[in-house]
């Protein structure tokens, strides 16, 4: 638009001052970080409407563009006439300058959108997830869509919610006193997933190369800035993909990623940059230009250990075994090796059943991909494409083959070697926002004693 046209712009007033003679407001109507600037002449009839006019309130405004005197835009609008789509009482407001703090406005999540902050991380959100479809797309890979109840614990790590409509207060039981899940609503226990992945697999061995992306659910009652009880994942699943392929797949797709962010948002990410972290900028780029660690986890144990040695404090012991808290994992990102790191060769015991293992009998095609400021954002690994080994460790976990052989099914019939890994979109979106909390990369957060809104 040139200065000179006729515009109609609608949006919510961010704020509104001004002297005796002429008020000017800024407007932001939600698809960028810049507001536009209006100008409106006193007299009484303007004052009629502009004494409704209050920060939070949404109007619209017949005007035309004229270049600006003032600093800080080049264009603003002369106002010739303003409809006042909504009022906004500002005694009511829950938006107010005197409390902006990230715990405050998780209090009123329903309103705070309209912030500059939410505005930014809510747009940045929006393009990384068609960057997202967009990488994949261009590859080749299959969408596909997996079943957000399912019967199966992928990870097996029991941080299921229930999915059941027996009632609670009178549950049938059965001859042993058990609930009786053949009455519940699927004739069968169920849950809300933890993973796509059990079923991206079965993709992965029909279509070759797909991505999963959607909401997931875990139960595990951890109060940290990085743990949501539902996120978003992404998980690629790739036939004839070994650990290295994956990798190096892993690592294209996040620089690509952080590399969008910048190209495609920098307002957005500069805004936040400018308001809470000086380093955001320089952090991205980085990532961009440098080439991962890939470490084995022996290796990153000895290093830990010697950290220790030399006067380091862990809350967390380590020893080989263990399984890395997040403080471990920032340790060799941003002390050891200042750059991203990808961990291989865990411990199987500490990993999920249906991983590769290797030659030692002890350890497993894993991978984590680690990253400054975060820990993990990336889990995944190669998988065990041998019939026999699959079944002997569901066995030796204790896992019911009965509910897996469908999946097994895939290492009966033209079983194949194939890897893929899940990111946690919300984790890849705390790095590109720069922000502390997981509670404020995604709009209404579940955690542990929280579903507000
Ligand atoms: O490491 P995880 O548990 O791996 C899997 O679920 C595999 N099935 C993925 C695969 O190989 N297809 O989870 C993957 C990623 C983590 O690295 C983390 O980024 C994110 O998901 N994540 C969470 N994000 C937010 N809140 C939580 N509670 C999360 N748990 C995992
Ligand atoms: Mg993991």
């Amino acid at each position: 638009m040139a200065a000179g046209e006729e515009v109609l712009a609608k949006g919510w007033v961010r704020t509104k001052r001004g002297n005796k003679e002429i008020a000017f407001i800024a407007l932001n109507d939600g698809s960028t970080i810049k507001n536009i600037q209006i100008v409106v002449d006193k007299n009484p009839e303007t004052e009629a409407v502009l004494s409704k006019i209050s920060t939070g309130a949404c109007i619209g405004v017949r005007g035309r563009l004229v270049e600006s005197v003032g600093s800080g835009q080049a264009v603003e609008i002369r106002a010739s006439e303003i409809t006042v789509y909504g009022e906004c009482d500002p005694m009511r407001y829950p938006l107010q300058k005197k409390d902006t703090s990230f715990e405050y406005l998780r209090t009123v999540a329903h309103m705070r959108p309209r912030t500059n902050t939410f505005g930014a991380i809510l747009r940045l959100r929006s393009q990384m997830a068609f960057a997202i479809h967009e990488y994949f797309h261009s590859r080749g890979f299959v969408y596909l869509n997996t079943p957000l109840i399912t019967a199966s614990d992928a990870e097996g790590a029991g941080q299921m919610f229930q999915v059941t409509t027996l009632p609670l207060e009178n549950v049938p039981k059965d001859k042993k006193g058990r609930p009786d899940f053949s009455k519940d609503f699927f004739g069968k226990q169920t849950s809300l997933t933890v993973s796509g992945q059990l079923e991206g697999e079965l993709g992965a061995t029909a279509l070759g190369e797909i991505y999963t992306f959607g909401p997931t659910f875990r139960a595990e009652n951890s109060n940290t800035p990085r743990h949501l009880a539902e996120f978003w994942m992404i998980e690629p699943e790739m036939a004839f993909y070994d650990i290295k392929d994956n990798m190096d797949l892993a690592e294209d797709f996040i620089k690509h990623l952080v590399k969008y962010a910048l190209d495609n948002c920098y307002d957005d990410v500069k805004f936040l940059s400018d308001r809470y972290d000086p380093e955001l900028i320089e952090r991205l780029q980085s990532v961009i230009g440098t080439e991962f660690v890939r470490l084995e986890y022996t290796e990153g144990i000895k290093i830990l250990e010697e950290a220790v040695r030399n006067g380091v404090q862990f809350e967390y012991p380590v020893s080989w075994g263990v399984d890395l808290q997040s403080e471990h994992e920032r340790y060799l990102v941003e002390k050891h090796f200042g750059k991203p790191v990808i961990l291989t060769g865990y411990p199987k015991d500490i990993k999920a059943f249906y991983m590769k293992q290797n030659e030692d009998g002890k350890t497993v095609r894993a991978m984590d991909v680690l990253f400054p400021k975060i820990g993990e954002i990336i889990g995944g690994s190669e998988r065990e494409a041998d019939l026999q080994k699959l079944e002997s460790r569901i066995d030796e976990l204790g896992m019911s083959r009965r509910n897996l052989e469908w999946y097994i099914d895939t290492r009966r019939f033209g079983s194949c070697p194939h890897s893929g890994f899940g990111l946690g979109f919300e984790r890849l979106l705390l790095f590109v926002t720069g922000m502390q909390n997981i509670r404020d990369v995604i709009p209404f957060p579940r955690t542990p004693k929280n579903a507000e809104f």
